[in-house]
Parts: C-alpha cells; sequence; structure tokens
C-alpha cells in the first residue's frame, strides 16, 4: 500500500500569535521558525504582513532565513493586503500566499455586510491578483464550518478556476463535530468539478475541545494539508495541536493512509520554546508534550512497563523528544563550543558584541550552575542579549532582603534609556517588592494579569524561567526572564514586559 504525503502546515507564529498576550517578537519567531524548519514541517505561516511594520519585518525575516520549509503569509482579499504579502516574502526559496475571506451567512452580513455575490468577486480577485505574483496560493473560507454548502462548492469552484493550490477548510469558531466535518470534507471533493486539482486542507478550532479530532476525521476524508499549532495555541480555545496530530496519524499508521514527514524527536523541545516564549504554560497531563505524559504513577502500570513497556505505552517517550535534555557545555567551555552549539540550537549571533554578552552570561550562569543544558542555553539568549538595543529598560544591579520578622525589601539600579536610576521598595514579599521598585521608576501603570515561575531543567540549582504578562491600554504583553535567583528572574521578566510595552506597535487582527 502506498503512503500519501499529509503536509503539515504550522501556524504558531500567525494563528497561535493571535492569542491574547502570546505576541512575539521578530527575533523569537525567528527560533521558533528555526525549531519548525528542524522539525521538517512543510508550510510555516509567519504571519500577517499588513497587521504592521513589525509583522512585515518578522514575516520577511522568517523567509530569509528559512531553507527547507515553505513560507506562508496571510492577507486578506484586498489587493493591498496580497501586495504587502508579496512584498515580504520575496525573499523566500519557496512561499504562498494565503488569502481568506468569510462564507457563512453570518459572517457575510453581519461582519463583511457584503452580499454572497460581493464575496464571490472579492474571493476571485484575490486569488487572480496573487497568482500574478507567486505560482502557490491557498485560499481558505473563513468560517467554512457553519457555511451553506452549495455556496462553499460554488466558490471553491471558482477560485481553483482563478489558479488556487490550495483549498482550506476553517472551522473558525470549532463548532463542527467529526463525522459532520468528515462529511463536509468528502462531499466537497465529490461535488467540487475540479477538486483534484488542489490540496485540500482543514483548520480546526477547539472551542469544544475537538480540534484534533476534527482534523483526523477530514484526513479521512481526504484533506492531506493539517494547518496546526505547537501546544494547540491559538486564538480563545486554541487550534488543533500539531504534536498530537502528527503523533496520531504516525503511530496509527494501521488506520490512516498518509504520514507527515516530521523528525518527532523535535516535538518536545518545539513544545517547550513555544511554551517559554509565549508564556503559555504546558498542562501537566497534555497529550505528548504534558510532563506527565509518559509518567506511570500506579504500581501495577509501573510493574507492567518494566516487565514490557508496550503494555501502557502506544508511543515511546524518546521518539517524541523527551531526555533530550542533553548536558551540552560546562564551566571550561570555550567560545567556539559556545557558539557551535548556539548553531545547532539554530540560535543564530548576528553580531560580536552579542556573542560577547551571550558568552560573558554563559560564563556567569556555568559559575553558579554545574551543569549547563539547551534549555538554559535557549533561556539565556533573551531579548536582552539578542536585541540590546531595542530595550530601553535594563537592569543594572538588585539585592534583595527577606527575613522573618521584617518587611521584605529590594534595592534597584534601573537604566531607561541612558539614565540610571537607583530606587527601593518594600513589599509583601521580595517579588513585589521588586515590582514596586521597578514601578517607582518607570510608572507605567500596567495592570500585571498573570506571574509565572517554572524550573528550566531539574535540580535546585535550576534556572528559574518567570513569566509576566502585563496589560496596558488594551494592549497584552508577556514578559521572559530567566536566572538561578528567581527574584532577579522576575525583574528581568518585569522589565522584558515593560520593554514590550515602550515599543507601541500597532496591529491589526486579520478576522476582526
Ligand atoms: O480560523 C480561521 O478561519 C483562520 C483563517 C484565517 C484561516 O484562522
Ligand atoms: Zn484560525
Amino acid at each position: 500500500m502506498t503512503v500519501e504525503k499529509l503536509i503539515v502546515f504550522d501556524t504558531t507564529l500567525r494563528d497561535g500569535e493571535q492569542s491574547p498576550g502570546a505576541s512575539m517578537t521578530r527575533e523569537e519567531k525567528i527560533r521558533i521558525a528555526r525549531q519548525l524548519e528542524k522539525m521538517r514541517v512543510d508550510v510555516i505561516e509567519a504571519g500577517f504582513p499588513a497587521a504592521s511594520n513589525g509583522d512585515f519585518e518578522s514575516v520577511r525575516a522568517v523567509a530569509e532565513v528559512i531553507k527547507d520549509s515553505r513560507i506562508a503569509a496571510l492577507c486578506r482579499t484586498s489587493d493591498k493586503d496580497i501586495e504587502r504579502a508579496l512584498e515580504a516574502l520575496k525573499p523566500a526559496k519557496a512561499g504562498r500566499i494565503h488569502t481568506f475571506i468569510a462564507t457563512s451567512a453570518l459572517h457575510m452580513e453581519k461582519k463583511l455586510r457584503m452580499s454572497p455575490e460581493e464575496v464571490m468577486v472579492a474571493a476571485r480577485n484575490a486569488v487572480r491578483f496573487a497568482r500574478n505574483g507567486i505560482d502557490d496560493v491557498e485560499f481558505s473560507c473563513e468560517d467554512a464550518g457553519r457555511s451553506d454548502l452549495d455556496f462553499l462548492c460554488r466558490i471553491v469552484e471558482a477560485v481553483i478556476k482563478e489558479g488556487a493550490t490550495v483549498i482550506n477548510i476553517p472551522d473558525t469558531v470549532g463548532y463542527n463535530l467529526p463525522e459532520q466535518f468528515a462529511e463536509r470534507i468528502y462531499k466537497l471533493r465529490e461535488r467540487v468539478p475540479n477538486s483534484d486539482k488542489v490540496t485540500w486542507s482543514v483548520h480546526c478550532h477547539n472551542d469544544l475541545g475537538l480540534a484534533v479530532a476534527n482534523t483526523l476525521a477530514a484526513v479521512m476524508a481526504g484533506a492531506r494539508q493539517v494547518e496546526c499549532t505547537i501546544n494547540g495555541l491559538g486564538e480563545r480555545a486554541g487550534n488543533a495541536a500539531l504534536e498530537e496530530i502528527v503523533m496520531a496519524v504516525r503511530t496509527r499508521q494501521d488506520f490512516f493512509k498518509c504520514d507527515t514527514r516530521i523528525d518527532t524527536t523535535q516535538i518536545v523541545p518545539a513544545s517547550k520554546m513555544v511554551s517559554g516564549v509565549t508564556g503559555f504554560p504546558v498542562q501537566p497531563n497534555k497529550a505528548i508534550v504534558g510532563a506527565n505524559a509518559f509518567a506511570h504513577e500506579s504500581g501495577i502500570h509501573q510493574d507492567g512497563v518494566l516487565k514490557h513497556r508496550e503494555t501502557y505505552e502506544i508511543m515511546r517517550a524518546e521518539d517524541v523528544g523527551w531526555n533530550a535534555n542533553k548536558l551540552v557545555l560546562g564551566k571550561h567551555s570555550g567560545r567556539t563550543a559556545f557558539r557551535a552549539r548556539l548553531k545547532e540550537l539554530g540560535i543564530g549571533v548576528d553580531s560580536e558584541q552579542v556573542l560577547n554578552t551571550a558568552f560573558a552570561r554563559f560564563k556567569d550562569l556555568a559559575d553558579k550552575k554545574h551543569d549547563i543544558f539547551d534549555e538554559d542555553l535557549h533561556a539565556l539568549m533573551s531579548d536582552e542579549v539578542i536585541t540590546p538595543d531595542d530595550e530601553y529598560y535594563k537592569l543594572v544591579s538588585s539585592a534583595f532582603r527577606s527575613e522573618t520578622g521584617e518587611k521584605p525589601h529590594a534595592r534597584i539600579v534601573l537604566s531607561a534609556g541612558n539614565t540610571e536610576h537607583s530606587t527601593e521598595s518594600n513589599g509583601s514579599g521580595p517579588v513585589d517588592a521588586a515590582f514596586k521598585a521597578i514601578e517607582s521608576v518607570t510608572k507605567s501603570g500596567a495592570d500585571l494579569l498573570l506571574y509565572s515561575v517554572n524550573a528550566i531543567t531539574t535540580g535546585t540549582d535550576a534556572q528559574g524561567e518567570v513569566t509576566v504578562r502585563l496589560s496596558k491600554a488594551g494592549r497584552i504583553v508577556n514578559g521572559q526572564g530567566a536566572d538561578t535567583d528567581i527574584i532577579v528572574a522576575s525583574a528581568r521578566a518585569y522589565i522584558n514586559a515593560l520593554n514590550k510595552l515602550q515599543s507601541s506597535i500597532e496591529r491589526v487582527n486579520p478576522q476582526v
């Protein structure tokens, strides 16, 4: 039996980024894109270039560095959006325009205020216009899961005639049930006369917890591209999780007629990276990438696994990248080894100045911590190291006091632009004191939405990685900081979030 190819289209950098608070910097996007490429993702949707200059630059930067995955850029149906996306994709070795418009009666009438015929014209014009600039054009019928099937058939047939190469059927609001969604895909493929000219794709949201089930049902009905995100990140309840789809198809080859080309050993590192960058923790019992996904607590299970692993395990932890916690460098490692390991991890170091700062940080860490792991290096290469010039606020030094019977106290020296400020404050704990001290200088007035601490690796000498989510005037940003001292990590995370608020990037959500 021949195994057909199932194309993996990852949209962590676009739909994933639409989760409130998950917005990423250009450097973070490049880092994740490199990991996706290493994992052998077929298509990386890098962003929505018309959203903002920052988004445009990110898509362009990803298109410049990625060579083994196709880069997709999202755009609405306007010529302006498409031109912007084409421009951003110029450096790509292989690019794709992904244009979309809503096709459900509800969206057309209430959101777009367009008639079905107007939507039809916009869709055809967009695909024709895009095909003049690039030979790979994906068309998505937004809210296809609730669209009239006859209208869907008509619009899909029309855009295929205009040259669309991929037709994507999104269940935008996660409303469908697996059988129903599979039938929709099956009927579309059957009824659209030129359906064999394109690749059929699905894009499922998880509002009812069915995104992966719906995606797999659609694959059974003939879809050959799956749109998904790492850890299921995405709007509202998120998208279908890449790791779950890929492992379901790989594990159940007795059932599926297709397979992906994904290197599954890169799944856990990708999950950790996305969680670290966005500050969205992975729940412990999450399939494949949760900390407990391969842990056996009950005595009967442990006994079974020790006697014969397959009694309770349908996949091997090492096949999805657990135990990738490799000891990489130590106190005596030199600059060359350090640089080479960063390169292997997909972290580009563009200038000698950045390398020097990063190497100094590494030596500092190696003094405090005996074993340095890949995860430590990722955390080390934070924004303030990679893009020091973008950082308006910088932590110069800090001292904290926390003693029984005494009020916790923080003393912080912070630079704002070229001016250094020394400040101190008490708080209900040392973290509270640190944030209050920083706030007394920056006066951001931002609301703290989330504060979380995670140990990056095992052991009490592990670095703590802190995520701080701040909100101000409708904007939500995440800041990260890592250090073996979690109060210092907290101060860094808070300052990192303030720097992101400081750079006032105006963004447009494509679907609003
Ligand atoms: O959910 C959705 O419909 C989308 C489209 C833009 C593909 O994200
Ligand atoms: Zn979506």
